[in-house]
């Protein structure tokens, strides 16, 4: 005799909406009406509802989930909230957003993992701008399958026609999308037409109930395209066992496959298959594995093993979307921490193409992309990575970048191309190197960065270090601020944008300089920390040191060489670091020098001998 074990499938889903589309109703009704609600709980919601209900009499099913809703207008529960309901037929996980314009990153929250989204559309106010800005996000974010559920029909009279309208007018903006499926269903929450039972006021439609659509529907399953591990860790305790541990993102793998490491190349075929349950035969996305390999390869956190025969694309540029969800806006050109699977490179936006105005469908310019914004921009890694388009696979085909002063997830982003543009240029190998400019330099090269306000001294410093330097024979040059803004970056202003840009040029040609076997002097504001560490890093450890011009602005504004602080207090100049522009003072730099406690001439004698000894040990 043998038992028969059918496990029934889970959905995962998305709602959107807001309170007054009659959200909470709907997933109260769903929940009560499929005995998901335990019977304490009834209890309890007849009771309230006769206390708070809004519906007379009658049970308020909101009120089972508008708890939390009411807890998240103020600010104190987390973003999404995870429902979870069983029926004979199948399981679900409902994750429930809300609604308001700035809850754009909530949305992408819960929409990362979901097959379907339920759009909530209210049938007195039809398709709103709401409806389309919802309806983008969940398609942007790689939903196929959506309902639109046309809520409080039952305020319109049960009408036909109101009905016809709404799918019409979707109807009109369906090109902007592409969804596989698209399924209206005329329902009334509060009184339960169409949620579980179909509706005796609407024998107009023929239509499946929401239950009957949620529990029939097959979206695309993920384990049918070609396999992708990301490896999680590398699992070692002995010499003899090597295991590499991950979840698998997409397909299947049979004991004997061949897998291909998408960096390096290197091939080998699956020894053993180990889950949580021991060692299997097969595995398929979603489930956790270690897996072996037959030969020794190299394989590390990080790495993506794929199907040899559809292997992922790698590389270092590609075209992405990305939600904005950051206070602080993007600014291309900033360095952020890219997480693309298990692996985290450091890397930047190089160009925001456009922004698109995600309620008209229409592409906007933009210079930085603010909170909530949704854009189309070129990313460029410091090294190559193993990804898939999104569309493809939304596992291996999204992104977070990551803040690297706060370490917040600053932004989510889909995979759209890989872009080929740097594969042509090839780096030239110099005959002439480093070690050939020391020992004719008799001196090694360095990098000194000069950060602080304006007035505060840098440059004054900065030119007596030089000529210290100088009369010892050391080969040096500054770049200077305002001297470089006359020339090489004459078209930037003073924005947070320019100033990034104006940073990275400088710190390319401060490395130019240093490779060149000079000791390169560079004064300028340089006002965010993020940039100093991109100079910073765009150079081999030890070869940048930062100078921190500690002076108060007080001080600064007394001296005001140039009368810019008159200027700017007046009103006549924008964005001026320390009044109306911030200036973040370096945490860890090499040397601080406090300009109100000392002379220029001291400071720098104190500076030239440190310097003397950096270049010359
Ligand atoms: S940075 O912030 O981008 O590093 P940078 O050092 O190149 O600035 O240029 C600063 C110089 O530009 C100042 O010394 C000052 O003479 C001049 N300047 C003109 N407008 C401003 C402004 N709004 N903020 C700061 N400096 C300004």
């Amino acid at each position: 005799m043998h038992t028969m074990v059918t496990t029934r499938s889970l959905l995962r889903l998305l709602t959107c909406g807001s309170v007054d589309d009659g959200k909470s109703t709907l997933i109260g009704r769903l929940l009560f009406d499929t005995d998901n609600i335990p019977d304490d709980q009834r209890a309890a919601l007849e009771r309230d509802s006769r206390k708070f209900g809004t519906d007379g009499a009658n049970i308020d099913y909101a009120l089972l989930v508008d708890g939390l809703e009411a807890e998240r207008e103020q600010g104190i529960t987390i973003d999404v909230a995870y429902r979870f309901m069983a029926t004979p037929r199948r399981k679900f996980i409902i994750a429930d957003t809300p609604g308001h314009e700035q809850y754009t990153r909530n949305m992408a929250t819960g929409a990362s993992n979901a097959a379907l989204a339920i759009l909530l559309i209210d049938a007195s106010q039809g398709v709103l701008t709401q409806t389309r800005r919802h309806a983008f996000i969940a398609n942007l974010l790689g939903i196929r399958d959506i309902i639109l559920a046309v809520n409080k029909i039952d305020l319109c009279g049960y009408d036909q026609t109101v009905f016809d309208t709404i799918t019409d007018d979707f109807s009109k903006i369906e090109k902007n999308f592409r969804f596989d499926t698209i399924t209206a269903i005329p329902l009334s929450a509060r009184h339960g037409d169409n949620v579980v039972q179909s509706s005796a006021a609407m024998t107009w439609y023929q239509g499946p109930t929401l239950l009957d659509h949620l529990e029939t529907i097959e979206p695309r399953r993920p384990d049918t395209g070609p396999f992708r591990l990301p490896v999680q860790w590398v699992n070692r305790p002995d010499a003899q066992f090597r295991g590499f541990t991950g979840t698998i993102a997409g397909g299947q793998v049979q004991l004997g496959d061949r897998l291909t490491v998408a960096g390096s190349g290197q091939s080998s075929s699956v020894a053993r298959i180990i889950t949580a349950q021991g060692d299997a035969q097969q595995a398929r996305a979603g489930e956790a594995v270690t897996l072996t390999f037959a030969d020794e390869i190299d394989i590390s956190r990080g790495d993506l093993l794929a199907a040899p025969t559809a292997r992922p694309d790698v590389g270092d540029q590609f075209a992405a979307d990305l939600i904005w969800m950051d206070e602080a806006p993007l600014l291309p050109g900033r360095p952020y921490l890219f997480r693309i699977g298990t692996a985290l490179v450091s890397g930047v936006v190089s160009k925001i193409k456009h922004q698109i105005d995600i309620a008209h469908f229409e592409h906007l310019a933009a210079t930085q992309l603010e909170l909530n914004a949704v854009g189309s921009v070129n990313i460029s890694l410091t090294a190559p990575v193993a990804f898939d388009p999104y569309e493809e696979n939304r596992r291996t085909g999204s992104l977070i970048m990551i803040d690297r002063e706060t370490n917040a997830t600053v932004a989510a982003g889909m995979i759209r191309f890989p872009l080929r543009r740097a594969s042509n240029i090839h780096l030239q190998t110099l005959t002439i190197g480093r070690t050939d400019r020391v020992a004719r330099n008799r001196h090694r090269p360095a990098i000194l960065w000069f950060t602080g306000l304006s007035g505060s001294g840098k440059s004054t410093l900065a030119n007596l270090l030089e000529a210290k330097l100088h009369a010892d024979g050391v080969h040096t040059y500054l770049l200077d601020g305002d001297n470089i803004r006359h020339g090489l970056n004459r078209d930037l202003g003073f924005t947070d944008a320019d100033r990034v840009e104006n940073i990275r040029r400088v710190g390319e040609v401060a490395k130019l300089f240093a490779d060149a076997g000079m000791v390169v002097l560079v004064s300028f504001i340089s006002p965010f920390r993020a940039e100093r560490r991109m100079a910073r890093e765009l150079v081999e450890p030890g070869l940048f040191h930062e100078i921190f011009v500690d002076t108060p602005i007080e001080i600064c504004r007394a001296r005001d060489p140039k009368g810019l602080y008159r200027k700017a207090d007046a009103g006549e100049i924008r964005n001026f670091t320390g009044i109306d522009s911030p200036y973040e003072p370096p945490e860890a730099a090499e040397f601080v020098l406090r300009t109100a406690d000392s002379t220029p001439e001291n400071l720098a004698d104190g500076l030239f001998r440190a310097v003397r000894q950096i270049i010359t040990d």
